[in-house]
């Protein structure tokens, strides 16, 4: 999704908004374009020439024609930017900005469930290190994974990795029985039915959007399971008044942004005080980083070559899948 930098919400702020103003300038004098994820601080959504799930920021880093990449995300949406556009520079404001599913699949571990499999296909969930998807046949994101199985012959043999909630669910819709990884995200996990189940007694007409890494008792629940851009297309075409957000809580910026007169309530975690229902990787990224790495050209995005020579069959596997 473009994003018109001129009509960006301001939130009054004078310190926000000279931050913004210098982001924008140096983004020109560097020569850069800004990508951001749904689960970003609304401000940096805000600034971005770009906002996106997972695919949509790989389909967009492919296009790009200016030199510098600033990817707001995490680590592994950097390191697939880097993949496909090799020549450019790419940043990111948080080299820190990790991921739990992605730490959930240590390579060397995924080679040897891999090598024990030799017949197996091995279908990687974008949420992995570039070592990981060096191993893979064919990378997916929770917008294309659905399509991108069912290429494969009903009783083929696949692996699908690391998030086992993503690949159950798969599996359930496309009477698969793929060998899962068991690797989890620590914040869609989180979400708890009980409280879920209250809040659609409090909100009997609204419906409830759930992403695909959540557990399995959560999505037989939804009025639409999907990643971030489809929940977030849902929320806009429905006729409902009221959604709650079984996701983390960025998006709930551009829902409300892109649906104005619509209510949006986020689902809460199991512990209501802790605020998990926020990724703590995502949440590293702030406007201050932001400047800060536009003016510096760091902290930037490395792959190994070999290994990125590896990964990018994958990904451009997925992308030519994803064509419409
Ligand atoms: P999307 O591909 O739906 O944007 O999800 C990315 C992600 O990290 C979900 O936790
Ligand atoms: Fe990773 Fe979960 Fe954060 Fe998404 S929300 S980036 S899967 S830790």
């Amino acid at each position: 999704m473009t994003v018109d930098n001129n009509v960006a919400v301001s939130n009054g702020d004078p310190h926000v908004e000279e931050l913004k103003r210098e982001i924008n300038r140096l983004k020109k004098e560097k020569g850069a374009v800004i990508l951001a994820h749904y689960y970003q601080k609304g401000e940096i959504q805000d600034v971005a020439d770009y906002i996106g799930d997972s695919l949509a920021l790989a389909q967009i880093a492919e296009k790009i024609e200016e030199p510098v990449i600033v990817l707001c995300g995490v680590h592994f949406m950097g390191e697939t930017a880097k993949i496909l556009c090799p020549d450019k520079t790419v940043l990111v404001p948080d080299e820190n900005a990790g991921c739990s599913l992605a730490d959930s699949c240590d390579a060397e571990e995924f080679g040897k469930f891999v090598s024990a499999h030799p017949d197996h296909t091995v279908i990687s969930y974008v949420n992995t290190s570039a070592a990981v998807k060096a191993l893979t046949d064919v990378v997916v994101t929770s917008s294309n994974a659905r399509d991108i199985v069912e290429t494969f012959d009903k009783d083929a043999k696949i692996i699908f990795g690391p998030d086992r909630n993503l690949g159950g669910y798969i599996n359930s819709i496309t009477g698969r029985e793929m060998l899962l990884w068991d690797g989890a995200c620590h914040v869609h996990e989180q979400f708890s039915l009980e409280k879920i189940v209250e809040l659609k007694k409090q909100y009997p007409e609204a419906k409830l959007l759930v992403h695909p890494e959540c557990k399995r008792v959560i999505v037989m629940l939804a009025d639409k399971v999907g990643s971030t851009a489809a929940l977030l297309n849902y929320a806009k075409g429905s006729d409902a008044k009221q959604f709650i957000v079984a996701t983390e809580s960025g998006i709930l910026h551009q829902m409300r942004k892109e649906c104005p007169g619509k209510e949006f309530i986020a689902a809460p975690p199991v512990d209501s005080t802790c605020g998990c229902n926020d990724c703590n990787f995502m949440k590293l990224n702030t406007l201050e980083k932001l400047r800060d790495c536009l003016r510096d050209g760091k902290p930037e995005i490395h792959v190994d070559s070999d290994v990125a020579r590896r990964a990018r069959r994958p990904i451009e596997r997925m992308l030519e899948l994803s064509k419409k």
